[in-house]
């Protein structure tokens, strides 16, 4: 049989962890699918000493990730420290200039040097692969990119943060307040101790301007991905929303529209008989619609040790296979993509709240915003007060 791919990890958090489980569980079907074993030759992160209920003193320990990466002798980094900060980028950019390949669930690192980072692996003729990044074990960036390729995508709408949808969907089923179930998620390790870039609707954004990219060939440009959280949703906007037949979602939405293309993240009204609407607790969805196949509805786990680490062995089987595509769909050298295209700020500038302005209708309709004043029906039977702006999807 070939040499075994050597594999360094940088990251041993809920998703390394999870990653060598598979590598270890599966590694006979592995191998016979790589026609070659998978070796972990080499681990670094924070704390050696660390309880993570499984063994991992045959690896080759290294205290910084960035040294591991210029000198450890593999095919494959696989990057899983996270975050946007000089230690996941001087992984990556280490590993590239020493031509291993990449493999990374680290959103807010691409979102924010994403451009960079596959211009550089695309020059040392490296991959760059990060199924992982993006609603963890849904298969949404192959779909884009491969299965989808010969289509124009219209339209991405999707759940894109576990733990804003398992708070909405327990403020909703259980009436407690958006506090009581955040301290509930955090219980259940769905939510991070610190949870600003979740509620805050960052965590989305960085996942809604990676698709856009691939979606539409344009630049990535977090920077112009309107952001708006959960964190002032109250129950009363659950009952006002019920009344009228809708679900209030967070979702990451990107749109081609005939001259500009809109990215934005924030609280939506969904009827109650739409597909993300079911889609509850820390399950993720993402809903595409193109020119060719229609609508596309892909639903899973968004998070988690195993479902991110399945997507991450898949980008390992993916390199074995040769199947080294331009990170970004289009080579990012040759193409349109390294234009500065002008991509809408915030289509929905008339979203901001507008304290005080009474909108008067007998029934929100699609795409229109509601002003977190809203009065339904000018006859005067209802009159609703929803604590914050919602887009009608
Ligand atoms: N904090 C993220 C979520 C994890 O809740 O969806 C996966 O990116």
């Amino acid at each position: 049989m070939t040499a075994p791919l050597r594999i360094a990890v940088a990251g041993l958090g809920t998703v390394g962890m999870g990653t060598i489980e598979i590598l270890r569980a599966n590694s006979q079907i592995l191998a016979r699918r790589a026609q070659r074993p998978f070796e972990v030759v080499a681990v670094s992160a924070r704390d050696r000493g660390r309880d993570r209920g499984a063994d991992i003193s045959n690896f080759c320990w290294y205290d910084d990730p960035v040294k591991m990466a210029a000198e450890v002798e593999c095919d494959v980094v696989i990057e899983l420290i996270g975050g946007s900060g000089d230690i996941a980028k001087n992984v990556c950019k280490n590993a590239i200039a020493k031509g291993r390949h990449i493999v990374t669930a680290n959103k807010a690192l691409l979102a924010l040097h994403g451009t960079e980072l596959a211009k550089s692996s695309e020059s040392a003729g490296v991959a760059f692969c990060y199924e992982a990044a993006v609603a963890g074990g849904i298969p949404v960036i192959k779909t884009l990119r491969e299965s989808l390729a010969s289509n124009s995508v219209s339209r991405i709408q999707g759940i894109l943060n576990g733990t804003c949808n398992y708070i909405l969907s327990g403020m909703e089923r259980e009436g407690k307040d958006f506090l009581s179930v955040l301290k509930d998620a955090q219980k259940l390790g769905f939510a991070e101790i610190d949870p600003t870039f979740d509620i805050k609707g960052i965590d989305a954004a960085h996942k809604i301007t990676l698709l856009s990219s691939l979606a539409f060939d344009i630049p990535i440009k977090f920077s112009q991905t309107y952001t708006e959280g959960i964190d002032k949703i109250e129950l009363d906007d659950f009952r006002f929303a019920s009344e009228f037949g809708y679900k209030i979602k967070l979702l990451g939405i990107a749109e081609r529209k005939q001259d500009s293309y809109e990215q934005r993240v924030h609280p939506c009204l969904v009827r109650e008989d739409s597909e993300v609407a079911k889609v509850d607790n820390e399950l993720n969805a993402v809903v595409i619609n193109d020119e060719i196949v229609g609508k596309t509805v892909l639903i899973g786990p968004g998070a988690g040790g195993k479902p991110t680490g399945a997507a991450i062995v898949a980008d390992l089987l993916d390199l074995k296979r040769g199947n080294l595509n331009s990170p970004l769909g289009e080579s990012i050298l040759s193409s349109k993509k390294i234009k500065n295209i002008n991509i809408a700020l915030h289509i929905c500038k008339n979203h901001a709240p507008k304290n005080k302005q009474i909108t008067r209708c007998r029934e929100p309709s699609k795409g229109m915003v509601i002003d977190n004043t809203l009065a339904i029906d000018p006859f005067g039977y209802r009159f609703y007060i929803f604590n914050i702006s919602f887009f009608i999807t």
